[in-house]
């Protein structure tokens, strides 16, 4: 169900439920409440307006929710966007609200206003088979404050975010046995047709006569064949530099013959959240019109443990020519990432970024909400860890030092596939960064843990998360060119 969004100057008589923005400050000196609400008896339920905090009253015949912003000051399009992602939750079965959060927050009002749609658009987004009926929810918003044109392509901005992030988690979401290598390929190229983006797909021929041997080598133990989707955005004027988005694209890590045990491949339908986050946002970009050029690389297959499946041992030649020892199939997106990245490079594009539920190793380091940031070029680095701030999808930066490079020397092959015991995150990185040529602006995210969740927090839900797609946006949106490293 689509939330259909308006904008008001004030709050309609028809409204089910009518949610004000409060400020620490507005609730200590009443001016932040709506008339006829007493802030001591809002101090006695324990409202104390903190940031995310909802309180719901009855109001003659509505609701009225109160929304908690913190103090003034601290104030963010994060604080908003989760607000108003805890608005759409306390709202429930309500279909009609009315929300003045964006006024309220004191932010520029383009900017607020499009946290608003993005917070409550993903808080209501449903994923699921089960076969009795769907619960209706909110259907209509009317956002409170602001009508001028530029708050209203703000909410159409906010909606391409919403549609785009939950395009990434529907494919996140669809089982492993249904979102086949094909099937993805099918889906994305829909979107891109539907969207006007050029769009390739190559099939397995077509990925032999590319010679992708790491992809080739990951799909030998598969009944599907693999996919390498390429997709190319171009802005209506000169492009202000082209940046490639990478995204691994493991529709299911069953482990290969180093095979997961039951546990560790409960969730491996996962293992493509990062080409999920680079289709989602492609499908955004003719809405926020950047002014540079995108292009994506996406590599696609399962990994699993056919008859004929890669053995440890094996070595593959990648599509730059370097081999790789296979010593643990289970370390299978480096190996498929590889053909992407060299593919991206021989794009000549200013920078690249690649996305991928790599390594449980950078789960242990960074826990399940953030993000591990590698790379090489501080200057375009600093722009991905900008983009994360404005898109409050958060991202550390972890080193690749250049000693380390040794721990992954094969007494065969250019690489071995797995490091030691530790760094786990780091190595893959080191792996990753053999295949980006010499002088690309290149970051490398780490989204095993951020992809995914077993539990609701303010705008994401259960299952997919589609991290990545508003931190894309918004480096693709600023993106300069970055000084040559
Ligand atoms: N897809 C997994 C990483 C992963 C694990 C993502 C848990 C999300 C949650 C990846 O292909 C993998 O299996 N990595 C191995 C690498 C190891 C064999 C060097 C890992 O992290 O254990
Ligand atoms: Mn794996
Ligand atoms: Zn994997």
């Amino acid at each position: 169900m689509t939330i259909t969004f308006t904008t008001a100057r004030r709050a309609p008589a028809t409204a089910h439920v009518v949610a004000h923005g409060v400020t620490t400050e507005g609730l200590e000196d009443g001016s932040g409440l709506p008339e006829g609400i007493d802030a001591d008896l809002l101090g006695r339920l324990g409202f104390e307006a903190k940031a995310e905090q909802v309180q719901v009253l009855p109001s003659g015949k509505r609701l009225v929710a109160l929304v908690g912003l913190g103090d003034a000051e601290d104030i963010s399009t994060t604080t908003v966007r989760r607000s108003a992602a805890g608005v759409a939750r306390a709202a429930g079965k309500h279909r009609f609200l009315a929300c003045d959060l964006a006024a309220a927050s004191g932010l520029d009002a383009a900017d607020a206003t499009q946290a608003v749609v993005e917070g409550i658009g993903l808080a209501a987004y449903r994923f699921g088979y089960t076969s009795k009926k769907a619960e209706r929810g909110i259907e209509r918003v009317s956002l409170v404050g602001s009508t001028a044109a530029g708050v209203r392509s703000a909410v159409e901005r906010g909606e391409a975010v919403v549609e785009g992030v939950s395009l990434a988690r529907d494919l996140v979401n669809e089982p492993g046995g249904r979102l086949t290598a094909p099937e993805f390929a099918n889906r994305v190229r829909r979107m891109a047709r539907a969207k006007g983006i050029t769009v390739k797909v190559l099939d397995e021929a077509a990925i032999k006569r590319a010679r992708l041997g790491g992809l080739l080598g990951v799909n030998r133990g598969s009944t599907r064949p693999p996919r390498f989707v390429e997709l190319d955005y171009r802005p209506k004027g000169r492009a202000k530099g082209t940046i490639a988005l990478v995204g691994k694209g493991i529709t299911f890590d069953a482990g290969g013959l180093s095979i997961k045990s039951g546990q560790g491949m409960m969730d491996m339908k996962m293992d493509m959240g990062g080409a999920a986050a680079v289709v989602g946002a492609f499908s955004a970009l003719p809405t926020l019109a950047p002014d540079c050029r995108v292009r994506g690389f996406l590599p696609m297959t399962d990994n699993m443990l056919g008859g004929d499946a890669t053995r440890p041992g094996d070595v593959l030649t990648i599509r730059n020519g370097k081999t790789i020892e296979v010593l643990n199939t289970d370390a299978e997106g480096r190996l498929v990432l590889a053909d992407a990245l060299s593919l991206a490079s021989e794009a000549k594009p200013d920078a690249i970024v690649d996305l991928a539920t790599l390594t449980g190793a950078c789960m242990v380091a960074l826990g399940p909400k953030i993000a591990g940031l590698m790379g090489r070029n501080d200057g375009f680095l600093d722009q991905v860890e900008a983009a994360s701030e404005r898109s409050g999808e958060r991202v550390w930066h972890l080193p690749l030092p250049g000693d380390y490079r040794r721990m992954v020397d094969s007494s065969v092959a250019d690489m071995k596939n797995i490091g030691g015991s530790y760094g786990g995150a780091l190595t893959a990185g080191i792996i990753l960064g053999e295949f980006v040529a010499d002088g690309i602006p290149w970051a490398h995210l780490d989204i095993a843990g951020p992809a995914f969740t077993d539990s609701e927090d303010a705008e994401t839900a259960k299952g997919g998360t589609g991290f990545g797609v508003r931190l894309l946006l918004e480096l693709v949106a600023a993106f300069e060119a970055p000084e040559g490293d």
